[in-house]
């Protein structure tokens, strides 16, 4: 079978292909073509994702990337459709792509390539968690291909996306058949992304046939969220996980650390929650003070030099509050397997630091590629293909990165 992932839930416009084959424990798959565009630059300048904007640029974009996915991955056409076939079929989503003021119209009527009807057998699409504008215009795109090629379409929760992304061997396009990594459940999946911070529990009804259960979740700031507000404190650009963890790495490399002390929120609490919004905060009182010093020469005390002790002190809170809360959760459910997923878990230190807590309790640890960390439209494909029950995280807003702190 062949599917066609789209992911819109936040600032990246994904597609993606793979081929899959069997079921349960003969399931295995390919990556036939995964294509990302990030939006992050644009966002860059709103200190975090601007909805109506990140809406309009996923309407841009749908389009020129199918085309350039269905090129790059040589699918076979199946049929041609004609003119008037095309016409009428678009028509039917007019008005909905008119009430849902979604930007694809123009570009639709001028797709010729789609006439040509390729070997595609399922179509999966991001319904939620995520930001609602933009989750639309994904959605709106999969009913247009599904009702003009007539391909059935699979809805999927995002977050049993970055869950079975960390369960492939390779994300290479092209690349050959593969089975999923085999894992021993119960297993303990930690989501940390812009939107998230999550501690789920996957269990197996039936050979591969998972099962999923919350276990905990922050109570307000994800973790992705709490890193890129430092971020902006500091002046550094969204998305501010990246280039938080490289002011950090250089001050371990240049032995520099902070004088400021940040909390590890919650990490004594009994509980598998989160709350990050505290730290914002100490953070936010830090930077302020750090301004109102002054210097030898009158400049204030936010010196490069003071950045990166102080990113060093984030990025230290931040991975003590996520190990002390995965060591936790590991012992209390008997995990025998750690899955890690979202966008944060392209961080090194966290990759490290995770990697000695599976070793220490002897179980082995699951991390997506770098590649795949990030939002992309494989994962959706992937998690389409399996037997899953019903994810049963409801719906809500995702990668809520606010304007402000
Ligand atoms: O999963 P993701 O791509 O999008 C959402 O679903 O939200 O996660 C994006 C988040 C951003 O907050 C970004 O700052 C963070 O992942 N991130 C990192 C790193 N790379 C991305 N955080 C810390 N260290 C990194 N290396
Ligand atoms: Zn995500």
């Amino acid at each position: 079978m062949i599917i066609l992932g789209i992911e819109t839930s936040c600032d990246e416009t994904a597609l993606a292909l793979i081929e899959t084959r069997g079921q349960g424990d003969t399931f295995e798959c390919r990556v036939i073509q995964s294509l990302v565009h990030s939006q992050a630059e644009l966002h860059s300048a709103y200190g975090g994702v601007f909805p109506a904007l990140a809406k309009r640029e996923h309407g841009k974009n749908c389009i020129p990337l199918l085309q350039k996915l269905l090129i790059n991955s040589k699918i076979p056409t199946k049929n041609t459709l004609n003119d008037g076939q095309v016409v009428q079929s678009l028509e039917g989503m007019r008005a909905d792509l008119q009430s849902q003021n979604i930007d694809l119209w123009q570009s639709l009527q001028q797709a010729e390539f789609l006439k040509n009807i390729p070997a595609i057998d399922r179509i999966a699409v991001t319904e939620g968690p995520g930001l609602e504008p933009t989750l639309w215009v994904g959605i709106s795109f999969a009913r247009i291909l599904g009702a003009l090629w007539n391909i059935p379409i699979t809805p999927v929760n995002h977050m049993e996306g970055h869950i079975v992304g960390s369960l492939l061997e390779s994300d290479a396009p092209h690349g050959n058949w593969q089975k999923l990594k085999s894992l021993p459940v119960p297993a303990l999946a930690l989501l940390i992304s812009g939107g998230h911070t999550e501690l789920i529990q996957v269990t197996e009804d039936a050979p591969k046939e998972l099962h999923y259960t919350i276990l905990g979740q922050t109570k307000d700031d994800a973790v992705g969220e709490a890193f890129d507000k430092a971020a902006r404190l500091l002046g550094l650009p969204y998305p501010g996980g990246p280039h938080i963890s490289k002011l950090a790495r250089e001050a371990r490399e240049q032995n520099i650390s902070s004088s400021v002390k940040l909390p590890r929120p919650m990490i004594k609490s009994g509980t598998m929650d989160f709350s990050f919004s505290g730290l914002k905060t100490a953070i936010l009182y830090a930077v302020r003070e750090a301004t109102r010093q002054t210097i030898g020469d009158g400049k204030n005390s936010m010196t490069d030099e003071y950045k990166k002790g102080l990113s060093r002190e984030i990025e230290d809170a931040i991975s003590d509050t996520l190990d002390a809360k995965l060591r936790f959760a590991t012992e209390k459910t008997q995990a025998r397997s750690i899955i890690i997923g979202g966008g944060v878990s392209a961080n090194a230190l966290l990759r490290e630091r995770f990697t000695v807590t599976a070793d220490e309790y002897g179980i082995p640890l699951f991390l997506p590629s770098q590649h795949i960390s990030g939002d992309n439209a494989l994962m959706i494909a992937l998690a389409a293909a399996l037997d899953t029950k019903p994810y049963s995280l409801p719906l809500k807003a995702h990668g809520t990165k606010k304007l402000g702190v």
